[in-house]
């Protein structure tokens, strides 16, 4: 009490340290990995189509009875959306929910108008059509809802799903690329159970939402993945609501980071962990001997004080276990990935800058009738975004993919350096990026630029900006 009165809300945050030990959950590893199925289309007049249903169900998420959960096309979660570069994509969606959702394909360089946003929302038993042209560099991108203060409880119930971009780069080719056998969906909830139904109850009393104390893999508790080859990749995805999670080997082994947000970087990079905020995908190759079992984990120490300011930070979860057959197929690794041309910011058009505190960007929450920036199309502009505040935040923008020029005004790290679209904002640091918005302008539907916290988004941590054509 004596440190809430002396020192405010960063003591809140200490408070809350000190309420509980931190986590260190073991898995049981009973499971077989969940592998989403690869969602069903059909070519129509050169298009490729698909449908999506978001409906309730009624999912056995570990606790041997059925909870009511929420997905696409089935119970939980939903199917992967797959469709290469040039295609012309079609997606039906209906809405089965008792309320009313939207579709948001998060990564995707697409028009405001079928962006899926708060704009367009899809009525109780109603549906909406979504079509585009996917031209944008082979990436791991995912769906979502994004309705304006429901996503939260939407996401958590299970409404989430991955959405794989394909091109022609070899290095496609030359890296694992058997979907569900060496290169496979990892999408990582966690959740907390009230006796063995699915519950949002807020044990930790968090301020970013709900911490769960169990995790999830593509829906499946405490998941193993049988690898019968030397080289596995796993295109992580954090689709959790508020969680942040640091990915490690029980064993610190070295994997290869070969893809971030928005496709692969122009070497791998190797490290022995990575850090995904709430929405932020890495693609890793993780090299396995014979016959071994090797755990996948998200681990505590996030570096400096970080940890005692992140709420929940400190815990630490078994994720994965990949059980290794007795012999592997062989595989190596390529050396180099694909050229990622940079942006000049000298090209810069404009620089904006826009600071993340309490659940207000610049002072000023979400208002679906204010556009926070107005963007030429075809010009490129950098972005200062910052973090006013003592816990992090994930900053997400639209339509575009963006580079990171600076972190706190030095280089950013090896992992930031290819192409994204959400972004880990530590406490008080600064980040500039640069990204080029291309091609689609549209004066009167606007995209969302948010904190990915779900309730903070859902909060109104929240902004939108409109692209134009040239005056
Ligand atoms: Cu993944 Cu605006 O969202
Ligand atoms: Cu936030």
């Amino acid at each position: 009490v004596l440190l809430v009165l002396c020192c405010g809300g960063g003591a809140a945050t200490l408070v809350w340290f000190l309420a509980r030990p931190p986590l260190d959950k073991k898995a049981d590893f009973r499971h077989a990995l969940r592998v989403p199925p690869l969602a069903a289309s059909t070519v129509r007049d050169g298009k490729r189509v698909f449908e999506l249903q978001a409906r309730p169900g009624d999912s056995d998420l570990g606790h041997g009875t059925a909870t009511r959960t929420w997905g696409y096309n089935g119970a939980y979660l939903g199917p992967t959306l797959r469709a290469a570069r040039g295609e012309q994509v079609v997606v039906d969606v209906r809405n089965a929910l008792p309320e009313p959702t939207t579709v948001h394909w998060h990564g995707m360089h697409l028009p405001a108008a079928v962006d899926g946003g708060p704009h367009r929302p899809i009525p109780v038993g109603g549906s909406y059509r979504a079509a585009w042209t996917v031209d944008q560099p082979a990436a791991t991108l995912w769906y979502h809802p994004h309705p304006g203060e429901r996503t939260e409880t939407q996401v958590y119930r299970g409404l989430a799903g991955m959405f794989i971009v394909d091109d022609d780069e070899p290095a496609q080719r030359a890296l694992p690329h058997d979907y569900g056998v060496d290169d496979v969906p990892v999408m990582v909830q966690d959740r907390v159970f009230d006796g063995d139904q699915l519950s949002m109850s807020d044990r930790f009393g968090s301020s970013i939402g709900v911490l769960g104390d169990e995790l999830l893999v593509n829906g499946t508790p405490g998941p193993y993945l049988d690898v019968r080859s030397e080289l596995v990749r796993l295109r992580l995805l954090n689709a959790s609501t508020a969680r942040i999670y640091n990915f490690q080997f029980a064993d610190k082994r070295q994997f290869a980071l070969v893809g971030t947000d928005g496709g692969l970087l122009e070497r791998p990079y190797a490290t022995d962990h990575i850090r995904l905020s709430v929405g932020e995908r890495a693609e890793v190759v993780v090299s396995v001997r014979p016959g071994e079992r090797a755990t996948l984990r998200s681990v505590k120490s996030l570096g400096g004080d970080l940890d005692a300011k992140l709420n929940g930070g400190q815990d630490a979860f078994d994720v994965l276990q990949l059980r290794a057959a007795a012999s592997l197929t062989p595989a190596t690794l390529p050396g180099t990935l694909v050229a990622t041309p940079r942006l000049d910011p000298a090209s810069a058009a404009q620089t904006r800058s826009f600071t993340f505190q309490g659940r207000e960007i610049n002072g000023r929450k979400m208002d679906m009738h204010r556009n926070d920036a107005v963007v030429v199309k075809d010009t490129v502009e950098v972005w200062d975004v910052a973090n006013g505040h003592d816990t992090p935040h994930s900053f997400h923008i639209h339509d575009v993919q963006f580079q990171v020029l600076a972190v706190d005004g030095g280089a950013p790290p090896p992992e930031l350096g290819g192409w994204k679209d959400t972004l880990f904002m530590a406490p008080k640091q600064r980040y500039r990026i640069i990204a080029r918005f291309a091609d689609y302008a549209d004066p009167d539907t606007p995209y969302m630029f948010h904190c990915h916290v779900l309730r903070h988004e859902d909060e109104g941590m929240m902004g939108q900006f409109i692209v134009v054509e040239k005056p």
